[in-house]
C-alpha cells in the first residue's frame, strides 16, 4: 500500500460516511509542505454529508488524531492537514530502497504487454546532423521508462532507406562516383552526388528519367542496383552505428522503409477494395477532405509508392508481427499532418487498433549561430557535437584538477550525458536553442550538475568506509530520529516519490517529467550535504545519515540510467 493509500484508509477507517475510492479522490499533497504531507479538503463533502466543511474538517481530524500513522492531525478552515509520522515514513522508504537496489523505480506494470518504440529513423546517405538527436534521445528514454515498467519493448529504428532519391543517387554514382571516395567518407561524399544530380538536371532533363527507370530496376530488384543501393545503406549504417555507440543506444530492429516494399501492393489492394483510393491527375490519393485534411498521396502517377504508404504496411506488419499493446512514433511535429492522415486511414480501413498507434511529436532544436538547414550546407554532425562536449569537459575537468584520475572515461560520460539531459530537461514539444553554455554548466539543472551530486554521495560513502555503509544498509537496525530534519526529509520524501514520476514519465510520453524529479533530489541532496554533518562521531547517527545518503546514491543512478546517461562514481 503507498501512503496515499494508507492516509486515505485512515480516512475510510474513521467512518465519515464515504467510500474509500470517494475519499481517494480527495486526497491531496499539498503545494506547502508546512500544510501536511497529506491534505483533504472538505468542501465537497457538505451537500453529501450535509454539515459545513470547516466541521467536516474538525470532525475527522479528531478521529484520525491519534492514529500512528500520523505525527499530527490539523484542522485549518474546510481541510484535514496530515503530517506523517516521520520516523515510520523514513524507516519505511529507506528500507525499500534498501531491499531493491538497482531495481528501485521499476515494477511490473506492464507484464504481459508489448509496446514498439520507433525513433531515431535517420534517412540512408544524408547526414546524421543535430537535429537527430530529438527523436534519437527522447526515444530511447521512452523505452527505458516502459521497459522499466515491465513491458516488453521492441526498439525500431525506421531507416529511410528507400524512394525515387535512391534511384538518382545511383545514376549520379554512375555518372560521377568513385568506390575510393564513397569509401573513405560515405555520407559526405554521397551527399556531394545527390547534389550534384541536381545541379545536372537543370541544364540536363533526361537525368530525371534514367533517374527514375533505376529506381524502377531497383523495385524490381534488379541485381546491380541492389547491390549498390544496399552497399549505400551499408556504409550509411556504420556511421550511424558510431553515434549510436557514443549514445550507448541500440536497436532490436532496423526495418526501414525499404522492409516495406513488398509489403505495400496488399495495402493499396485493400484500400482500392474498401474504396477509399481515388485517382487523381494519375496518382491514386486517400480523399481526407471530409476530415479537414489534405489528400494522402498513396501511389505516384509514375506508380511508385510513398512515405505514407510504407507507413501504412508497417503498422499493419508490426500489429502482425507483435501484436503490440501500444505503437510509439517519436517523430518531430513538422510530420503532425502525416500521422493525422495516416491514423485517419488505418481508422478508415477499420483497423480497431489504430489508436493503440501514437505519434509522440517533438520541437525544434536549433543552433545559437542561427537555425540548422541542411539545405544550406550549413550541416552540425551530431558526432561533432558530441565530440566537442566530451573536449569541453575534459578541458573543465582538467582546469579544476590537473591530476584528475581516468579523465577520458568520465568527459565521456559527463559530456555526452550531458547533451542527452539537457535534450531531456524540457518539454519535449517545445523548440530550443543549443547553447553550449547551459549544457556544460555544472552548477544549473544540467546532467553534470546530477552527476556531480551523484559523484559526491559516492564519495561520502567511500569516506564512511565500508564498515558503516554495511551497518547502513541494515535500516531495521537504524535509529531515523536523525533523519527528521526538514532537509533529509524532504529527500526522503522525493526518493519515495521516484517511482511514481517513472510511471508518469512513461504515461505522458515525457520524460522530462523524471528528468525535473532527479534534478530535485539532486538538489536536495546538495542541502543535506550542505546543512548537515553527515560523517559525525556519534555513530548511530552516523549509520543513520550514510543510510539516507545511500538511497539517494542508488535513486540518482537508477534515475540517470533511465535516462540513458552514465553516473560515474568519481568526478
Ligand atoms: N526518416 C524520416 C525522416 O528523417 C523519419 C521517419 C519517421 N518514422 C515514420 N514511421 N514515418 O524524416
Amino acid at each position: 500500500m503507498n501512503y496515499k493509500e494508507k492516509v486515505a484508509k485512515a480516512i475510510f477507517d474513521a467512518d465519515i460516511g464515504l467510500q474509500l475510492e470517494e475519499i481517494m479522490d480527495i486526497v491531496e499533497v499539498p503545494a506547502d509542505d508546512k500544510m501536511g504531507d497529506f491534505a483533504f479538503p472538505c468542501f465537497k463533502l457538505a451537500k453529501v454529508l450535509r454539515k459545513a466543511p470547516p466541521m467536516i474538517a474538525k470532525d475527522i481530524a479528531e478521529k484520525i488524531g491519534a492514529n500512528p500513522l500520523f505525527e499530527k492531525v490539523e484542522q485549518v478552515n474546510a481541510y484535514v492537514n496530515m503530517f506523517l509520522s516521520k520516523e515510520e515514513f523514513v524507516k519505511d522508504i529507506l528500507t525499500r530502497v534498501q531491499s531493491e537496489g538497482d531495481a528501485f523505480g521499476r515494477s511490473n506494470l506492464g507484464e504481459g504487454k508489448t509496446v514498439i518504440v520507433e525513433y531515431s529513423s535517420p534517412n540512408i546517405a544524408k547526414p546524421f546532423h543535430i537535429g537527430h538527436i530529438r527523436s534519437t534521445v527522447i526515444g530511447n528514454a521512452i523505452y527505458k521508462l516502459y521497459d522499466a515498467l515491465g513491458y516488453k519493448t521492441v526498439r525500431i529504428n525506421h531507416l529511410g532507406d528507400y524512394g525515387t532519391q535512391f534511384g538518382k543517387m545511383i545514376c549520379a554514382y554512375r555518372h560521377w562516383g568513385n568506390e575510393e571516395d564513397v569509401k573513405r567518407e560515405p555520407i559526405k561524399t554521397l551527399l556531394e552526388y545527390y547534389t550534384k544530380f541536381h545541379v545536372e538536371v537543370e541544364t540536363h532533363p533526361e537525368l530525371e528519367d534514367e533517374a527514375r527507370a533505376i529506381f524502377a530496376d531497383l523495385e524490381k530488384g534488379k541485381e546491380e542496383e541492389v547491390r549498390l543501393w544496399q552497399w549505400f545503406r551499408d556504409e550509411s549504417l556504420k556511421e550511424f552505428t558510431r553515434v549510436y555507440d557514443m549514445l550507448g543506444i541500440t536497436f532490436d530492429s532496423y526495418a526501414g522503409e525499404s522492409f516495406y516494399s513488398d509489403k505495400m501492393p496488399a495495402i493499396e489492394k485493400e484500400l482500392e477494395e474498401k474504396g477509399l483510393l481515388k485517382e487523381s491527375n494519375g496518382a491514386m490519393i486517400v480523399d481526407l477532405e471530409p476530415y479537414g485534411m489534405t489528400p494522402a498521396l498513396i501511389k505516384k502517377s509514375d506508380g511508385s509508392s510513398l512515405y505514407i504508404t510504407r507507413d501504412l504496411a508497417a503498422a499493419n506488419y508490426r500489429k502482425e508481427h507483435y501484436n503490440f499493446y501500444k505503437n510509439l512514433y517519436i517523430v518531430a511535429s513538422q510530420q503532425n499532418l502525416h500521422f493525422q492522415q495516416w491514423i485517419k486511414i488505418l481508422e478508415l480501413m477499420g483497423r480497431e487498433w489504430a489508436h493503440d498507434c501514437v505519434h509522440i511529436p517533438f520541437g525544434l532544436v536549433s543552433l545559437e549561430d542561427g537555425t540548422m538547414s541542411t539545405r544550406h550546407g550549413r550541416v552540425v554532425f551530431l558526432e561533432d557535437v558530441l565530440n566537442r562536449a566530451v573536449e569541453q569537459t575534459k578541458e573543465i575537468i582538467l582546469e579544476k584538477n590537473a591530476n584528475a584520475e581516468n579523465v577520458d572515461e568520465i568527459a565521456k560520460a559527463v559530456g555526452i550525458g550531458a547533451v542527452i539531459f539537457q535534450e531531456l530537461s524540457n518539454s519535449k514539444i517545445k523548440d530550443y536553442v543549443f547553447s553550449w553554455e547551459k549544457v556544460l554548466n555544472f552548477e544549473g539543472e544540467t546532467g553534470p550538475y546530477v552527476q556531480y551530486a551523484h559523484a559526491r554521495a559516492c564519495s561520502v560513502l567511500r569516506k564512511a568506509g565500508e564498515d558503516v555503509v554495511k551497518a547502513a544498509s541494515a535500516t531495521d537496525a537504524l535509529d531515523m530520529k536523525y533523519l527528521v530534519s526538514p532537509a533529509a526529509y524532504k529527500l526522503a520524501k522525493e526518493i519515495y516519490d521516484f517511482p511514481q514520476a517513472i510511471v508518469e514519465a512513461a504515461e505522458k510520453y515525457e520524460p522530462s517529467v523524471l528528468t525535473r524529479h532527479i534534478i530535485d533530489i539532486a538538489q536536495s541532496f546538495n542541502k543535506f550535504y550542505y546543512e548537515e554533518h553527515i560523517l559525525v562521531d556519534d555513530e548511530a547517527e552516523k549509520k543513520a545519515k550514510v543510510a539516507l545518503v545511500l538511497a539517494a546514491k542508488t535513486t540518482l543512478k537508477n534515475g540517470l540510467g533511465l535516462l540513458g546517461v552514465n553516473a560515474p562514481e568519481k568526478m
